[in-house]
């Protein structure tokens, strides 16, 4: 019998093979009929110090022995308090931390935290600014501050209208300042800048300098702009750095974090957010509240996972760790650059690209599946977006 399950960006009707995975340590995951499969794709970049990290795994067991999953709206627990403790002692500027459950999520939150601090302080605004080519997640809001393509064309009615500035690539640095800045000047004045810092993942590893990042951040500082800093894939090491705002010296206003917060074991996702902007929901009136929530927000045991990765990153050289993948990275890259067959070779920290030529170019270009299906038999998991 064939079977029901209908999976994430696969064309069903390809036949194309999917494997069952039965086992993962490291980098390596087991598949049913025996085979070792190196994890490329480091499970959709949500896996950080590889599969089964000893302490994550016990962190998780040991919660489980004590409580599973409760209503947190009303209600507390510690791993959530002791979780929520450690993300600000990370990012002191941002003092409140509001859980959910996906990286899309948390960009959902973000979104409705910036609209409703406008909305409560009276002064309402709406229009959000995004960078060409971006990816925030596929609900509606996420893929409405995200580019538009084949990935989203059916649903293009239900998505609301953003201002969009162009990616600062090499000499296109002072159009997308001056797009930020026209916009910040207008009658109607912006409500949120939402990035992804120093690199548009999804939408094709587009690195960009943290000066000009730094800029942005800036200009939308000038004029009272929230920014909104969307770290679901930079966050926890990927660029080098813990975060990537680190490398432009920048605090957002707004934070979302996701995919490594808990090393990748288990769903969770947090917007972290500054003092005025909770001050802004924050009333004795039951209608400024901040109205969202999901049934499984901060999941007891997704929260024990995460304190277990961020005593990780406190209490081992993961630092080392990432530095040593990116040095590695870019030995490899140098012996490959000059290939005739690759272009635009770049990497930043341990995210490396090239980009390999194909006439037609595009996300449904054949030439991908045909490098998967390659890969795959070789051993590495690899996966396109
Ligand atoms: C920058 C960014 N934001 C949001 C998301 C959405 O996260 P999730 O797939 O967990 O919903 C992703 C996922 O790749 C992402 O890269």
């Amino acid at each position: 019998m064939s079977s029901p399950v209908w999976h994430p960006f696969t064309q069903h009707g390809l036949s194309e093979p999917i494997p069952t995975v039965v086992r993962s340590e490291g980098a390596a995951l087991w598949t049913a009929d025996g085979r070792r499969i190196i994890d490329a794709i480091s499970s959709w970049w949500v896996t950080t110090h590889g599969h089964r990290h000893p302490r994550i795994m016990a962190a998780i067991a040991d919660q489980a022995a004590h409580l599973d999953q409760i209503i947190f709206a009303g209600w507390t627990h510690e791993p959530a308090e002791t979780l929520a403790q450690g993300l600000v002692a990370m990012v002191p500027a941002l003092r409140h931390v509001f859980y959910s459950d996906s990286g899309s999520t948390s960009v959902e939150v973000a979104l409705k935290m910036a609209l409703g601090f406008w909305a409560n302080t009276n002064q309402p605004r709406h229009r959000i600014a995004v960078m060409a080519g971006s990816y925030h997640g596929d609900t509606i809001g996420g893929m409405s501050v995200g580019a538009r393509g084949v990935f989203n064309q059916a649903y293009e009615p239900l998505l609301f209208g953003v201002e969009t500035l162009p990616f600062p690539g090499p000499g296109d640095e002072e159009a997308t300042l001056g797009a930020l800045e026209r916009l910040c000047r207008s009658p109607q004045p912006l409500a949120a800048l939402i990035v992804e810092p120093l690199i548009l993942g999804a939408g094709g590893m587009l690195i960009y300098p943290p000066e000009l990042l730094a800029e942005l951040r800036a200009i939308c500082a000038r004029h009272d702009v929230l920014f909104i800093a969307d770290e679901v894939m930079t966050g926890w090491g990927r660029t080098g750095t813990l975060l990537a705002c680190e490398q432009a010296g920048i605090v957002p206003d707004i934070l979302c974090l996701s995919k490594g917060l808990t090393g990748g074991a288990m769903p969770l996702a947090v917007t972290m957010a500054t003092p005025a902007i909770f001050e802004a929901h924050r009333s004795t009136d039951r209608a400024k509240m901040f109205f969202h929530s999901s049934s499984y927000t901060a999941n007891p045991i997704a929260c024990a996972a995460a304190n277990a990765n961020l005593a990780i990153w406190r209490e081992e050289p993961v630092r080392d760790r990432v530095l040593n993948l990116a040095t590695r990275q870019a030995e490899r890259l140098d012996a490959l650059a000059d290939h005739r067959a690759i272009r635009n070779a770049r990497q930043l920290g341990t995210i490396t690209a090239v980009e390999i030529g194909d006439r037609h170019g595009s996300y449904l270009s054949t030439l991908g599946p045909g490098l998967l299906g390659f890969f795959r038999d070789q051993g590495p998991l690899l996966y396109r977006r």
